[in-house]
Order: C-alpha cells, then sequence, then structure tokens
C-alpha cells in the first residue's frame, strides 16, 4: 500500500512540470522546493543513456527518500504537494478581443457576500432509499414533452430578464464562459479573495481543466434554471449530436429553432448557420473551407459513417487520461503565449479528444463564411458561444460523454485490461474554480468535486444503444496502397526546428520505436502492454483568432482534403476555435495575423495503437508515413499556413 502511494506521488512529480515565473519563487514553501529537487533529480535519470548506471541507482535511491519525506510531510500537514491553480479573485479582469467591432467586456459582477466554499448537494431519496437523481435526456427526445419544453423555456425567458447586477442574469452567464475560456482573469497562487496573482492569464480551455470546468459551469447553471422555475427536478436537456441511430438526434433540435410547437423563444440564438438548420445533420468531418468552396457534397450516409469514426478516433481510442482529458495546467502554465520554453518546464496548451471533437460542433452551429460576421458568432467562438442557449444542451453532451467513456471496454492496448481513469495528481484535482451559484454567492470549486456527476445529483438517459455504435466502429479496410515500404521516402521532421504546414496536405517518416518500462512508470501503468502509443505534433503555432483544423493518416500520403474520415489510415483531428488574447497594442485584424502575440503554441496528440492493428503494423521496427492535412483557417483570409516544432512517437 504504501509502496502504491509512494509511487503515484513519484508519478506527478516526474509528469507534472511546475513552471514558475519570475518572483514566484521566493514564496514557495520548502515543500515545493524539495519537489522540485526531487523533479530535476528523475528528470535527469529518465534523460537518456547519458548518466551511468550507478548514477541512476543513486538517484533512484535518492529520490526514493526524498519521496518518502515529502510523503511523510503530507501525511503530517495535510499539505498539497503541488501547484494547482486556484481560484481566480475577480480583479484585474481585462476585455477580450473581436475581430469585428470593439473589445468585448464580459468580467462578471463583484461578489456581494465573501466567497463560500463548495459543499456536495444532498441527494434526495426515493422511498427505497435509493438516491434521485436528475435526468439529463437527450434534447430530441425529450422536446416531444410540451411541458417539459414550456419550463426550459420559462427558466431561460426569466433568467434573460435579471438585471445586469444579478450574477445569475443570461448576460453573466455567457460571461462566465466569455472571460474564463478567454484569458480575460489572472491565475492566483495563494489562496483567498486577496491571494496573490501570478501574472499569467487563467485559460480553461486546451488542457485538463477542459471538462471539469464546463461541467461545474453547467452544474450551476443548471441549478440556476431549476430555481427560477422552483423545480429542482429540473435538468438540462443533452443535444445527442454522436447520435446517429435516431434520425433527428444530430441535428439542430427543432426546440431551439423557430416554428416549433410549444412557445420557445428564450431557447432561439439567431446567430446560427442557416445552411446548417434541419434535416442537415452535424458533420463532426465538418470543413468549412470546402463547404465555402461547394466541395462539401457527402451524403448523409457518409456524414454518419465519418460522424462515427471521428467519435471511434477522438474518445474510443483515447486510454489515458491525458489523451482524452488534455495535458496539465498548474500555475504558470501559459496556454496563450507565442512562445513556450519547454527546457524551463514549461508547457504549451493540449487538449484532449474530447475537447477537439467538441469544437467541431461549435463551429457547424455558429455563423461561418458570412463576411459580415468574421468572428463565427455564437457558437464557432468561445467569445461568444455560451449566448447561445444551445450551447449548454451541446456541452451537456459533452459532459455525458466523459461519463461514458470511463465506461469504454479496452479495445487499444496490447493487454486489453487498462482502465480508463481521470488523474490522481493533486496538481489536478486541487484545481479550483470560481462560480455563482443559484443564490448569487460566489463558491470555489475543486476539481475533484467535479468527477463524480452522480454526487452533484444528476445523471444522464442511457443511450448506449448510439454510443455502442462508435466505440464498436470498424473503419472500412486500408487502401492497397498503404504499406510501409516507401517511408524513406519522406522526411523526418526538423527536431526543434521549422516544419511547415500549408494548404496542400504534407508527409513526413515517423521512426518508431519500442515502448520502455520507463514509458509505462511514466503514464501510471503496470506494464507496456497496457501503454497506447501515439503520434504527437509538437508546438504547433496557431492563431488566437482564427479557426484551425488537422486531419492526420498514417501510411496514406496520398489523403487530401476530401479523403473520407472512415478511412482505416485517418487516426483523429485537431481543432481549434477562435478565442482572444492579443496584445491590445496591436490593432487586430486579418492583415496583422503575423504578429507573434496573435499566436498560442499547442500540442496534439493522434492515438494510433489501433490504426497501426488494422494496418497490419504489429512490431516497433517500422516506421510510418504521418500526413497532415490542414482544413484550412477560415474566410481564407488567411495566406501563411501553420508551423510546429517536432513530430514525434510517445507512448500514454
Ligand atoms: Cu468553453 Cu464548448 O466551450
Amino acid at each position: 500500500m504504501v509502496v502504491r502511494l509512494l509511487k503515484s506521488i513519484h508519478f506527478d512529480f516526474i509528469r507534472i512540470p511546475h513552471t514558475m515565473t519570475s518572483g514566484m519563487s521566493s514564496s514557495m514553501s520548502s515543500t515545493g522546493e524539495t519537489e522540485r529537487n526531487s523533479q530535476s533529480i528523475l528528470q535527469g535519470q529518465q534523460g537518456s543513456g547519458r548518466s551511468s548506471a550507478l548514477k541512476n541507482s543513486q538517484q533512484l535511491k535518492r529520490a526514493a527518500y526524498i519521496c518518502a519525506f515529502v510523503f511523510c510531510l503530507q501525511a503530517l500537514l495535510g499539505a498539497v504537494d503541488a501547484d494547482p491553480v486556484l481560484a481566480s479573485s475577480l480583479g484585474f479582469c481585462k476585455n477580450v478581443p473581436v475581430l469585428k467591432g470593439a473589445p468585448l467586456h464580459c468580467c462578471l459582477p463583484a461578489p456581494k457576500r465573501t466567497p463560500i466554499r463548495f459543499k456536495f448537494p444532498l441527494i434526495p431519496r426515493n422511498l427505497a432509499g435509493r438516491l434521485f437523481l436528475r435526468e439529463r435526456k437527450p434534447a430530441h427526445v425529450v422536446q416531444k414533452d410540451p411541458e417539459y419544453v414550456r419550463k426550459y423555456n420559462l427558466a431561460y425567458a426569466r433568467m434573460k430578464a435579471l438585471p445586469d447586477t444579478d450574477p445569475r442574469s443570461f448576460l453573466n452567464q455567457w460571461r462566465v464562459h466569455c472571460s474564463f475560456c478567454n484569458e480575460a482573469f489572472k491565475q492566483r497562487k495563494t489562496p483567498g479573495p486577496l491571494g496573490q496573482e501570478t501574472g499569467v492569464p487563467l485559460q480553461v480551455h486546451y488542457s485538463w481543466t477542459f471538462l471539469p470546468w464546463h461541467r461545474i459551469y453547467l452544474y450551476y447553471h443548471e441549478r440556476i434554471l431549476a430555481s427560477l422555475i422552483n423545480d429542482p427536478t429540473f435538468a438540462l436537456p443533452f443535444w445527442n449530436w454522436d447520435n446517429q441511430l435516431d434520425q433527428d438526434a444530430a441535428m439542430i433540435p427543432a426546440m431551439f429553432l423557430p416554428n416549433f410547437s410549444v412557445p420557445n423563444a428564450a431557447l432561439f440564438d439567431e446567430f446560427r448557420n442557416p445552411n446548417h438548420m434541419p434535416p442537415k445533420i452535424l458533420q463532426l468531418g465538418y470543413n468549412s473551407k470546402l463547404e465555402a468552396e461547394g466541395k462539401q457534397n457527402l451524403t448523409d450516409k457518409q456524414i454518419r459513417y465519418e460522424n462515427l469514426c471521428v467519435m471511434y478516433n477522438q474518445v474510443a481510442t483515447k486510454i489515458s487520461a491525458r489523451d482524452f482529458l488534455g495535458g496539465p495546467y498548474v500555475v504558470g502554465t501559459d496556454n496563450s503565449a507565442a512562445t513556450v520554453n519547454v527546457s524551463a518546464g514549461e508547457v504549451p496548451g493540449e487538449s484532449g479528444g474530447m475537447e477537439n471533437a467538441h469544437n467541431v460542433a461549435h463551429e457547424w452551429t455558429g455563423l461561418i463564411n458570412d463576411p459580415n460576421h468574421p468572428d463565427n458568432e455564437d457558437m464557432g467562438n468561445f467569445i461568444y458561444a455560451a449566448r447561445d442557449p444551445i450551447f449548454y444542451s451541446h456541452h451537456s453532451n459533452v459532459d455525458r460523454l466523459w461519463d461514458v467513456w470511463k465506461t469504454i471496454p479496452d479495445k487499444v492496448t496490447k493487454s486489453g485490461s487498462r482502465k480508463r481513469m481521470d488523474y490522481t495528481s493533486r496538481d489536478f484535482l486541487d484545481t479550483e474554480f470560481t462560480f455563482y451559484d443559484e443564490n448569487q454567492d460566489m463558491v470555489i470549486v475543486k476539481v475533484r468535486d467535479s468527477l463524480d456527476s452522480s454526487k452533484l445529483g444528476y445523471k444522464f438517459t442511457d443511450v448506449s444503444k448510439s454510443d455502442n455504435m462508435w466505440i464498436y466502429y470498424e473503419p472500412m479496410p486500408p487502401h492497397q496502397s498503404s504499406g510501409p515500404s516507401n517511408s524513406s521516402d519522406y522526411p523526418a521532421a526538423a527536431p526543434s526546428g521549422y516544419n511547415y504546414i500549408g494548404t496542400d496536405p504534407v508527409s513526413f517518416r515517423l521512426d518508431r520505436r519500442a515502448p520502455t518500462s520507463e514509458d509505462a512508470r511514466q503514464s501510471g501503468v503496470k506494464n507496456v502492454d497496457q501503454l497506447q502509443e501515439n503520434v504527437v505534433l509538437e508546438k504547433v503555432k496557431i492563431p488566437h483568432l482564427e479557426y484551425a483544423r488537422f486531419d492526420v493518416f498514417i501510411n496514406y500520403p496520398a489523403a487530401n482534403r476530401q479523403t473520407h474520415l472512415y478511412m482505416s489510415e485517418y487516426v483523429g483531428t485537431f481543432t481549434h476555435l477562435p478565442s482572444g488574447m492579443v496584445d491590445m497594442s496591436k490593432s487586430v485584424s486579418e492583415s496583422s495575423s503575423n504578429s507573434n502575440d496573435e499566436f498560442r503554441i499547442v500540442t496534439i496528440r493522434y492515438s494510433v495503437n489501433a490504426a497501426l492493428k488494422r494496418l497490419g503494423i504489429t512490431d516497433y521496427n517500422t516506421d510510418i508515413i504521418v500526413t497532415i492535412v490542414s482544413k484550412g483557417a477560415r474566410n481564407s483570409g488567411r495566406k501563411t499556413g501553420f508551423t510546429f516544432s517536432d513530430l514525434k512517437q510517445d507512448f500514454q
């Protein structure tokens, strides 16, 4: 038991970067210093074959002693071994830039009372003593219940009627998303309303904070709606856009549209793509550029196959917390910065598979390819998205998929026995967020409070029949031309150099190696057979205010923008939605899009175990060809492509 605990602490030290901005280290506790020492020891030890075996074993011993020491300290003091981001104070809020019009003010009203700590709700029990959980139902089903739509609409009508000074108002609910998703606030490093700020912008996308933050956001949003109609049993619907079984599930649910059978004006939003109204179904392989060129001509059946394949690659093949939830986010992580110094311990933004899939639904729903709306409002831009009531229903489905993900059997690792679990590090669990509750109180909530939806008092209607269609999806057989024989014709990526992704697809050779026990140890799994192999695009430079999409194929260099995603060679998608963090001293326009301040740096992971198996690649000596198909930025105003620093293989 103790050994296991030590091991888990040990892993956390290695995996979690402690990015320290200048001036911060002075107030580090001695525990923090110890931890950084042990981290560097372990990093040195994993570094390569450079250190001698003797040195290794000494370092291991030292590391073990330090771990044991820190473990005892923790036990004694209940101290935190980590650098979790703490609840933001609401000072230092800045306006958020957009492409068209003046920067937006989306700062929140100040709390009227002292902020309180989150407590789990008391969950009622039925006569048989079983917990009564509110049920979030599929939108395409629950919209057939006029009483539900009446209440749902009434709740939003009342929310929209609240004054601007009330944090429960619809405008302020939008502001919560706009501010925390667009770096309007700064990270804090010391607790309390007057705690010290780090100077680093706070961002809840592009990392492991994405799913927990949005879950708690929806939890309070739902509580507020429920209290406004005095119905504690009220639950949000979920827009079941991954469902390819029910005819209308992936369409924009009719209750959000005009001319519905029950009054629904409060659920309507005018800034939605007029070309994507029912009976059009949401397309997870959506490419707005192809659509603008009139070349996106798939049948509904093809769209549904692509959707299954995208869900399969973005959710079902993701087995580690990192691949599904996203990369670490700790004090000092600045995933809005245009430069990332990895050797100084800084980490770039890293969205998980779920976040990338969810972005597409945003882009597809918002206005795009409309020159009067370069910001793709509402859903197509994080800044505006939460102005559309459908946003909350969309995220309710994302929230549901997080629960579903944990139940998916392991069909992707060699062992077939790996359980899908959330991160267990304290950096993750103790990360704090700030929300307003239904009583207008500011509440500080920790990530650890968000991991079990039933403890928050709700559950989702079981739609496993449609889930299983993508969980057990089998892509089409590989192309004839697939094969590793010609991988030497392609260049490897220039390491830590300048690699370019233009409008035409680019292919690189990726030299592979076998996983080691060190890889297993770092990922916290027992042996190498439980690892997922990934293709990793490192430090991709993405403009803050633009849409981007990269689809990746292995051993199919002929792939292009029109290659179907239900092919065996397709391994996943990266998407970026516009969100604002630019240097406000510079003008924000298409023409200035080369200014360095307008980019963020992200790492993108594609999980390939299942694809390698389909392609008959069973060893680790075979190199592969990785083809990156950029589906371009929006409005084709952008001439330059994207750059990345390296293409790597990694195991999680
Ligand atoms: Cu904060 Cu769907 O985004």
